[in-house]
């Protein structure tokens, strides 16, 4: 009898009342708001970088967000972490919206373990990442972290694995978007180069492979961090970042205008925005915009800038490969990807690193039906054993295979030159662009005047008194024969000629026309792409 009363007692002292229960969630909740303390987060900020939660404070609606594993914790005993716990094992995630729309999100905490990447870590983002496949809506990573968890081991990299799984998963189904904000090495790299669009800050943020002691012990060269893998690095040299951000706030306005362009899903199309721009106005100082001489310059940005709505321009990798332009912009409300050729920059020509930037940009806009809007002004294909090494001719077949493949509507407008087989890749007609105009400054042909005369009036040229005078000749004669629209329209290779001004209007109709354009394709596993 005495042993029952003491279990009984006993039973009683451990029973919390109901007060006590909801006292103790409240009191993990705010332990979970700063799982390594107030100090760990003093330091962040010393760093010149906001926590993890701030950022999604920062980026989503007001309480739109709705947190997820918030009391999960890692299972590790080794190297002493079964003597510590961090609620949230070191990632914040779950579902906000943005602008109204529903997002989901990961926000590493560099506070907790240097926002390394453990099992349940990976967990966690994976749940997040499916909920987004499933519910059809984009995921947005904003990444801090020293990488695989080393005391956790191979666990880590399989958590690594798995994320990078559901990226390729995930990949043309849902808009993925990474937004770095601290360090980001080793293969961990590689769950961001799978996403669609990777947003850098600049001075705080780094993704490489091997950082720049493995460098030094390796090849001998000397780097810093940032020389090796700063965001500014990456915006030019690499082209692994799409956009800069000078701080954390200019990121988050970047990535809402993003989003602003972008549908929930490759089932959905993006949002259309009512719009004070009138469709049909006219864009009078395109008329002017075109230099006579061929070999003139001038900046596309001009052209884009005046025809898209409001003159809002959305620029991706603007500091990388300029001689091609890729970004979004709207007409008549309308979302549209634009590339253009810019003959500011190496004259507009295609290369290896222009090729890859604006096939990249083809493909997403494809999949997630954003019509492409195409300029074109561009003499051919960089020549140059630079280029011819490089693998040029499996790069720029990118591009070819890109406009070739897409099946949103396709819009294309040769302002100048359209030239050889430049002229062929850049939404031509015959690769299914839908609508192709053409300026009455357009010259297409198989290569400008002057490399046109050389070759096939060589010996002419040889034989002549005056060698000038002939070629003078006979450059006016192929210029007047072949550097125009007309022999492209006559075969109905471009559907129009249309004065300049007209760009803005002929677009706006153009996607109105295209509205509903369905096509259908063989069904096949996938094609092969020349990677
Ligand atoms: C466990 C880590 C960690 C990691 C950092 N920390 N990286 N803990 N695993 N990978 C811890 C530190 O011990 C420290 O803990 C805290 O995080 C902050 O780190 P600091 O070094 O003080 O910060 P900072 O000076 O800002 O330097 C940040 C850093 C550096 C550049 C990221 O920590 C670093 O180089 N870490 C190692 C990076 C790395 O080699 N990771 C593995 C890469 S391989 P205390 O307790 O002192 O505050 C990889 C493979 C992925 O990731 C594979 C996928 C396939």
């Amino acid at each position: 009898m005495e042993d029952d009363k003491s279990g009984a007692a006993f039973k009683d002292a451990a029973m919390k009342t109901h007060e006590e229960k909801y006292a103790e969630l409240l009191r993990k909740r705010e332990q979970a708001l700063a799982p390594a303390g107030q100090a760990a987060i003093d330091r962040q900020h010393q760093r010149g970088k906001r926590t993890a939660r701030e950022r999604v404070e920062a980026l989503v609606d007001a309480d739109s967000f709705i947190e997820l594993d918030q009391f999960a914790v890692h299972r590790s005993t080794a190297f002493g972490l079964d003597e510590k716990e961090f609620l949230g094992d070191g990632v914040v995630t779950g579902r906000a919206t943005i602008d109204g729309r529903q997002v989901f999100l990961f926000s590493q905490d560099f506070t907790v373990l240097g926002g390394s990447l453990g099992e349940v870590f990976a967990e966690k983002i994976c749940k997040v990442m499916d909920l987004a496949v499933r519910t059809g809506s984009p995921m947005i990573g904003i990444n801090d972290s020293g990488g695989a968890r080393i005391q956790e081991g191979v666990v880590s990299l399989g958590g690594y694995a798995e994320i990078f799984w559901r990226n390729v998963q995930a990949s043309g189904v849902i808009p993925q978007i990474s937004l770095i904000a601290g360090p980001c090495a080793g293969g961990a790299v590689y769950s961001p180069a799978i996403t669609d669009f990777i947003i850098m800050t600049e001075q705080i943020s780094q993704m490489f492979i091997t950082g720049p002691e493995i460098i030094k012990t390796v090849t001998g060269e000397e780097v810093t961090f940032e020389q090796l893998g700063g965001a500014s690095t990456h915006a030019t040299k690499s082209g692994v970042a799409h956009l800069t951000a000078t701080d954390e706030d200019e990121m988050v306005e970047m990535t809402k205008a993003l989003l602003s362009y972008l549908p929930q899903n490759n089932l959905d199309d993006p949002p259309r925005f009512a719009t004070d721009d009138d469709p049909g106005r006219l864009v009078r100082e395109l008329d002017d915009i075109v230099p006579d001489s061929p070999n003139k310059p001038y900046d596309m940005h001009d052209v884009i800038v005046p025809v898209v709505d409001n003159g809002d321009f959305f620029e991706i990798q603007p500091l990388y490969a300029q001689n091609i332009i890729t970004g979004f912009g709207r007409v008549n409300g309308q979302a549209i990807g634009v590339v253009g050729n810019q003959p500011n920059v190496l004259a507009g020509v295609l290369d290896i690193k222009s090729s890859i930037k604006a096939a990249r940009f083809v493909r997403f806009c494809d999949a997630f039906n954003i019509p492409l809007v195409t300029f074109v002004d561009v003499p051919g294909f960089l020549p140059g054993t630079d280029q011819e090494y490089g693998g040029i001719i499996t790069h720029g077949a990118k591009l070819l295979y890109a406009f070739a493949e897409a099946t949103v509507p396709k819009i294309t407008i040769i302002t100048r030159k359209a030239y050889g087989g430049a002229y062929d890749v850049m939404a031509s007609k015959h690769i299914r662009a839908d609508v192709n105009v053409a300026w009455p400054t357009a010259e297409i042909a198989v290569m400008g005047a002057e490399g046109a005369v050389k070759t096939i009036f060589r010996r002419d040229i040889a034989a002549a008194e005056d060698q000038n005078a002939k070629m003078q000749e006979l450059i006016e004669t192929y210029t007047e024969r072949f550097a125009n629209p007309f022999i492209a329209a006559q075969r109905g290779y471009v559907d129009d000629i249309v004065e300049a001004r007209m760009t803005r209007r002929v677009i706006a109709k153009s996607l109105d026309m295209l509205a509903n354009k369905r096509v259908e394709r063989p069904k096949r596993k996938h094609g092969n792409i020349p990677l």
